[in-house]
């Protein structure tokens, strides 16, 4: 998998820099010395694998991503293990929703060992970017666009294939415990037949004025309801979403093609079972979620994904009114499955699923 050709970066930030950086990274905003690359031509396929220093990507005016959006990306996390070894998280099952995603956006598959080997190849060349602090990783962002300039609408000849990484702290500022979010009720996320399945930047485009509606009422987070009936949960601007009962069960919305498979929701599905849950994938009203708050039968909602991990939700907003999930804090339930969840991926509980994957030395 290390076939990258390696060209050190020649001003890598100075350890005193960094360290500085890496004491309060927050989410996205620092960056490392590298990034890996990888070119795909139609008629040459994918060529020219390296990893390089980290800089801008000149692009002709007329770069078909910048018309038509055809972009799709990836994000996962490298943990420090006890031992101190890095290691990723399931990073095959990311590989193989990018090519999902790849496909929806009429753009060549990446092979599996490559993806995996770009961001081996990148944490390799910037092992030094781990941050120590508590919760801390770093962030990984594959991603691909159409590279062709080229202004006819049609499957780009040629694409760009990049990985970069960010050491990060907490998703949410100030370590939210219980996040608040907003029921969009003007803008839906994925109609049917749509791209709502893929990771494709477009679909965060589109959600920007519903995040900004839920900030302006002073929401962390956004929730979409389907697009034909406007009446089931689907997910929130970038996490997916589950909801505790009193009987002990789980429940999630079913994946129906416009809510993104969440690798984080179908890991925490296996460790719920495993404790012996009982766990539902089914539609789930927002009529029902405010009813059943507010008679006690759901007890906790929380939020899931790779940035923002597991989160509870503790207050819903809405146009028809507020309400409160248990008493608006984290739910004790989300706790336990976050933190069995975070030792997997840490490495300081038992792997029993063999999702974590140890990077070696080349
Ligand atoms: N839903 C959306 C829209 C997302 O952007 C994400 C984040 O990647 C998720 C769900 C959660 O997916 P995962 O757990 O694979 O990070
Ligand atoms: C992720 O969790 O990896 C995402 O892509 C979500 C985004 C909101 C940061």
């Amino acid at each position: 998998m290390s076939d990258f050709a390696f060209a050190p970066n020649p001003n890598c930030v100075t350890p005193d820099a960094r360290a500085a950086l890496l004491a309060d990274p927050g989410f996205g905003r620092v960056f490392t010395d590298h990034m890996a690359m990888i070119r795909y031509a139609d008629g040459k396929g994918w060529h020219d694998a390296k990893v390089v220093a980290r800089g801008p990507i000149p692009m002709d005016p007329a770069t078909a991503v910048l018309h038509y959006a055809q972009e799709i990306f990836e994000g996962m996390k490298a943990y420090r293990h006890p031992d101190g070894a890095t290691a990723l998280f399931r990073p095959f099952a990311n590989a193989a929703r990018f090519n999902r995603s790849a496909t929806r956006l009429a753009m060549p598959e990446l092979p599996e060992e490559m993806f995996v080997g770009s961001v081996e190849a990148l944490l390799r060349a910037d092992a030094d970017w781990m941050p120590s602090i508590d919760g801390a990783s770093i962030y990984l962002r594959p991603f691909m666009f159409a590279s062709e300039v080229f202004l006819g609408v049609k499957p780009s000849a040629e694409y760009l294939y990049l990985v970069i990484a960010s050491p990060s702290g907490n998703y949410w500022k100030g370590g939210a415990r219980a996040i608040s979010i907003w029921v969009s009720d003007q803008y839906t996320r994925a109609a049917p037949g749509g791209t709502g399945a893929a990771k494709c930047g477009g679909n965060y485009a589109a959600s920007l004025p519903a995040m900004a509606e839920a900030t302006a009422h002073g929401c962390d987070q956004v929730v979409f309801l389907d697009a034909v009936e406007r009446r089931y949960v689907e997910e929130l601007g970038g996490m997916n979403v589950f909801f505790a009962f009193d009987d002990g069960s789980i429940a999630t919305p079913a994946l129906s093609g416009t809510i993104l498979e969440g690798i984080t929701r179908d890991s925490l599905m296996m460790l719920a079972r495993d404790e012996g849950l009982t766990v539902r994938e089914e539609p789930y009203a927002i009529d029902q979620w405010r009813a059943d708050a507010a008679s006690g039968h759901l007890r906790e909602a929380f939020a899931c994904g790779t940035a923002a991990v597991v989160t509870s939700i503790g207050e819903v907003r809405s146009a028809n009114g507020n309400f409160t999930i248990g008493a608006g804090g984290p739910g004790q339930l989300t706790e336990r499955l976050k933190d069995r969840l975070v030792a997997i991926q840490r490495g300081t509980q038992a792997d029993p699923h063999g999702w974590v994957h140890r990077i070696g030395p080349n």
